[in-house]
């Protein structure tokens, strides 16, 4: 299912995955099903070799409230943790426990040209939206290829949405690589991997996203979770009538945490006019409580530790930053700074 964009074959030798978290609002269903699933599976497939952080300095375009973003912040990493990153197999760390990055950036920002941040599509999109055009955000590209160049990650898994963002990693790469290489690859060139998985929708039938508050929160549970559930915008369709299952939101999301019989089982149901909206509901939000049982009281658990999590993500950031600082002495030297 998973399909891997090779947007070059020029990666060589051991695999290094890289994803970064933007900390900017609570993770909901389509993040889980759209990435976060995708990053627990890599840490099997590459065991220590995966490289995870909140991206922290990154959310500093948008948010600017001190407390809102310490918060967030702690809460993806106890998100990730619970739903099952594995600190033992995966590097987990904050972006801001590795201050290279910031350093690299600049490096990179002196050879790309400004013509091309200014093709940015998430960053014309975001000033359309009404977030500041600071300098920031228009430099977020440059912060973002030094989070991955800096670890000489090989494949990145990121959504659909930040392809564009991995291209520009590898220009950099580039520019880089020929204002200092003198034929040695100092940075290597990553390449994106995403899966193409269907979009999860939202309560409203549109994409599932924070932007069109129509999101239903991967650790919401009790009453507020059912009043969202028995809310999803349905067909107005009698009782008894069938119902088409491949134009509904209840079946797109019972089909995410079912099994492939339970599935089969509804779709069957929708198709006879066995079952009504109100019912499929309540089935759904059974199998949410289900699916996602182990990992609400893990977080609980987790959130009555916090001086654990504190530990792993400096343990990442140590193991991260040795990465780091390998990188970035070799860039300094290339360019001429002791
Ligand atoms: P939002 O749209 O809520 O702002 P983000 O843009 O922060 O979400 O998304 C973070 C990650 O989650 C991205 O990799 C994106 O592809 C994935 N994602 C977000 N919403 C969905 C969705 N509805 N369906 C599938 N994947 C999603
Ligand atoms: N820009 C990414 C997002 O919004 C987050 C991110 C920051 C990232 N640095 C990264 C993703 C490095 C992959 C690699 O989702």
């Amino acid at each position: 299912m998973e399909q891997e964009r090779k947007l070059s074959s020029q990666t060589t030798g051991k695999e290094r995955v890289l994803s970064g978290i933007q900390p900017s609002g609570e993770l909901h269903l389509g993040n889980y099903f759209g990435a976060i699933q995708q990053h627990l599976q890599l840490q099997h497939e590459y065991p220590g070799e995966c490289y995870f952080f909140i991206a922290n300095y990154h959310a500093m375009t948008t948010t600017r409230d001190r407390e809102l973003l310490h918060k967030r912040t702690l809460d993806a990493a106890l998100d990730y943790l619970a739903l099952g990153l594995d600190p033992e197999k995966a590097t987990f760390f904050r972006q801001s426990d590795v201050p290279e990055v910031c350093e690299l950036a600049w490096f990179l920002a002196t050879v790309t040209p400004v013509s091309l941040l200014e093709k940015g599509v998430s960053y014309k999109e975001k000033v359309q939206r009404g977030i500041p055009a600071s300098a920031g955000l228009l430099t977020y590209p440059l912060l973002m290829a030094a989070d991955i160049l800096i670890y000489q990650a090989t494949l990145v898994p990121v959504g659909e949405d930040q392809v564009q963002h991995i291209e520009f990693t590898r220009d950099m790469a580039g520019f880089f690589n020929n204002a200092y290489g003198k034929g040695e690859t100092l940075l290597r060139l990553p390449v994106a991997r995403f899966s193409p998985g269907k979009k999860v929708p939202g309560l409203d039938g549109q994409k599932m996203s924070k932007s069109y508050g129509n999101t239903i929160g991967i650790f919401e549970e009790g009453k507020p979770l059912q009043k969202k559930v028995m809310g999803i915008k349905t067909a107005s369709i009698p009782l008894g009538e069938p119902l088409d299952p491949d134009n509904d939101t209840v079946f797109a999301l019972y089909r995410l945490v079912a099994s492939p019989e339970e599935t089969a089982e509804m779709r069957e149901r929708y198709l006879e006019g066995a079952i009504g909206f109100g019912q499929a509901k309540k089935e759904l939000l059974a199998k949410l409580d289900e699916h996602f049982a182990e990992a609400r009281e893990r977080r609980r658990k987790l959130a009555e530790n916090l001086d654990r999590v504190e530990e792993i993500l400096v343990e990442g950031a140590k193991r991260a930053r040795k990465l780091a600082r390998e990188t970035l002495e070799r860039c300094r030297d290339a360019v001429g700074i002791p």
